[in-house]
């Protein structure tokens, strides 16, 4: 089969060729990355009625897709850490023996592409020429994946260009896993639900990924590379890849600060990376909404990239209320996955609006408010270039970095976690991540609703075992301290005893990111209490809010009897790393559960 003749790379041609002969495919493209071959793709998808085309008049050169049922988010339980040693995957990873796995996979992808086209993707995840940037190349044979992948990523020809002859890339290997019969018609969204699995070796660096089309499963550069795969490789060249949103912080005076936070997926990290402030005077741009490579940069501070061209936003939730940002940034040029299509051929999801009368559901089944189910799945999703938002931040693209003057942890907890308090240091800041637990949400397969502790919110995306990875942030506090960012936790979530939210969120969050921000200036507006530094009520700026004196005293109690459970569920967790979790992690635990003991 002939493969593209500008391509140099010797091991990528090689790669290519080899993988061609396995998976038979009967065409090869290579991915140029231009807007006319999105558009021939795009229409192409049309043809194949993948893509439904969305009124251009409302929402200019947009899609509808409408994935197989089964296909419908992350499948963590068929996601596999393949390390040499079962042991380097650690206790929250699925492992399985690397060449036992790749038995398996040989022979679900022996001749899988078979009648399909196979995509050459080439993609960066970070801007062109940053020494943060790292090149990978996906070959798959969905077309909706190279769609998105534009994107989601810097994809092209530019990027074989950085690779050159002899440079180096992660090998990402996707197919939907479902070859064709000569004539035989294609549906609309081909998969293999029962099969899929998804496969990542880390010594190998390399990516393997069959049966699914959906998101995470299949964009490969996002949390199989940019997350699990760099994970690994930051942890071997000391700088760490996070499941992290960044954000740029302006006040009144005009002074900027970059925070990033990590919040358990669909718990409302988009919304916080485009927040429209409710504060007069303070400003929020956005870097990135979901991922974030930080590096030790000048001076010993600690700066960050996000590796991401685009949002892969949940859908249902997002409102001009709760997120007008992210709404304009998928007004127009966005993939929507799994929405309602209404009667003006417009999307719908649940939160956006009051219901229209009647939709076409995510199933392409009519729907009217009284069908009493969901119109679009609580996963469906939208797909948008970074560059669209109305508040990207001017220095998202910058090749060196933003330095970070905060992290921030959060997770949904309906009790005992604050509103907000800030940890002691980084190793008291280590241990709230370490011990960071939510509410599940509908991104990942499985049951709603339920606590899982989820550190760091790395819990599905740490490449390596966890408790390594935990010293490994510890590592960082070896060296100037000082200049490293504040470390806290926040809880937009805490509910009354009526199962009411206490807090407003959204905008409202910008007062909490407004006390964030006074912290890391040194401002004395915080008590000391035993889990950490609490705003003093009369620090805490609620000016135009309706939060009552006692939601808010409540919103910052320390219940001590709460968090001694809380601390001992904490420690039991924690034992599940064994020797791999660090002594100081234990003895900040101890040091935590004496000072609740002791009231200080
Ligand atoms: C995501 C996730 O899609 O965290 O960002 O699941
Ligand atoms: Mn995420």
């Amino acid at each position: 089969m002939k493969i593209a003749s500008n391509l140099k790379n010797r091991k990528l041609k090689e790669w290519i060729a080899e993988i061609c002969a396995w998976t038979q495919p009967s065409h090869v493209h290579l991915c140029d990355g231009s807007d006319e071959e999105y558009q021939r793709l795009a229409h192409e998808l049309v043809k194949q009625g993948t893509f439904i085309p969305l009124n251009p008049l409302k929402r200019p050169n947009s899609f509808l897709a409408r994935s197989n049922p089964l296909d419908v988010a992350r499948v963590e339980e068929k996601t596999f850490i393949c390390s040499q040693k079962k042991e380097n995957a650690g206790p929250t990873n699925n492992w399985k023996d690397p060449q036992e796995m790749k038995n398996t996979l040989k022979t679900l992808f022996k001749g899988c592409m078979r009648g399909r086209t196979l995509y050459i993707i080439p993609f960066s995840m970070g801007p062109l020429g940053s020494p943060f940037s790292r090149i990978g190349v996906e070959l798959s044979d969905s077309p909706y994946v190279v769609c998105n992948m534009k994107i989601m990523t810097r994809m092209g020809n530019k990027v074989l260009d950085v690779l050159g002859e002899e440079g180096t890339f992660i090998p990402c290997l996707h197919s939907v896993g479902a070859p064709l019969q000569p004539g035989e018609k294609d549906v609309a969204w081909p998969c293999n639900p029962e099969k899929t699995l998804i496969a990542h070796f880390p010594e190998e660096r390399t990516i393997w990924s069959f049966g699914s089309g959906y998101g995470g499963n299949a964009l490969l550069g996002k949390k199989c590379f940019a997350l699990r795969i760099a994970s690994v490789m930051a942890k071997e060249e000391g700088w760490l890849a996070e499941h992290m949103l960044i954000v740029g912080i302006t006040n009144p005076e005009g002074k900027k600060k970059y925070f990033a936070a990590a919040f358990p997926s669909a718990c409302g990290k988009t919304n916080l990376a485009m927040m429209r402030s409710t504060l007069a005077g303070w400003k929020i741009e956005c870097v990135g909404d979901d991922i974030a490579w930080i590096k030790r940069g000048k001076k010993g501070r600690l700066y960050a990239i996000n590796p991401e061209y685009g949002f892969f936003g949940v859908a249902p939730g997002t409102s001009p209320q709760s997120n007008p940002n992210a709404l304009a940034s998928c007004c127009k040029n966005a993939i929507f996955t799994n929405v309602a299509l209404t009667d003006d051929q417009d999307v719908w999801w649940e939160g956006l609006s009051d219901p229209p009368a009647h939709l076409i559901d995510w199933l392409g089944k009519e729907w009217t408010p009284q069908t009493g189910t969901c119109a679009a799945h609580p996963n469906s999703r939208f797909t948008a270039p970074a560059d669209q938002c109305p508040v990207i931040d001017p220095a998202w693209q910058g090749v060196e970095g933003v330095p970070l003057s905060a992290l921030i942890f959060g997770g949904r907890r309906s009790d005992t976690i604050p509103l907000v308090y800030e940890a002691l240091d980084w190793v008291h800041g280590t241990l709230l991540g370490c011990s960071l637990s939510s509410e599940t949400t509908a991104a990942a397969v499985g049951k709603v609703g339920q606590l899982r502790h989820d550190p760091f919110a790395m819990l599905p995306f740490c490449g390596y075992h966890m408790g390594d990875y935990f010293n490994h942030l510890l590592s960082f506090a070896k060296k100037e301290q000082n200049q490293l960012p504040h470390i806290f936790s926040v809880n937009w979530f805490r509910k009354d005893a009526h199962g009411k939210y206490m807090w407003p969120g959204f905008g409202a969050n910008m007062h909490v990111i407004k006390w964030i921000f006074e912290r890391t200036e040194g401002k004395n507006n915080a008590r000391k209490t035993p889990i950490g530094y609490l705003p003093k009520k009369e620090g805490f700026d609620l000016s135009g809010l309706s939060v009552s004196e006692k939601n808010l005293s409540d919103l910052l109690h320390v219940d001590s009897s709460l968090w001694q459970k809380e601390v001992q569920e904490m420690k039991t967790y924690l034992e599940k790393f064994g020797p791999h979790l660090p002594q100081e992690i234990r003895s900040t635990l101890e040091a935590l559960k004496k000072r609740l003991a002791d009231g200080v």
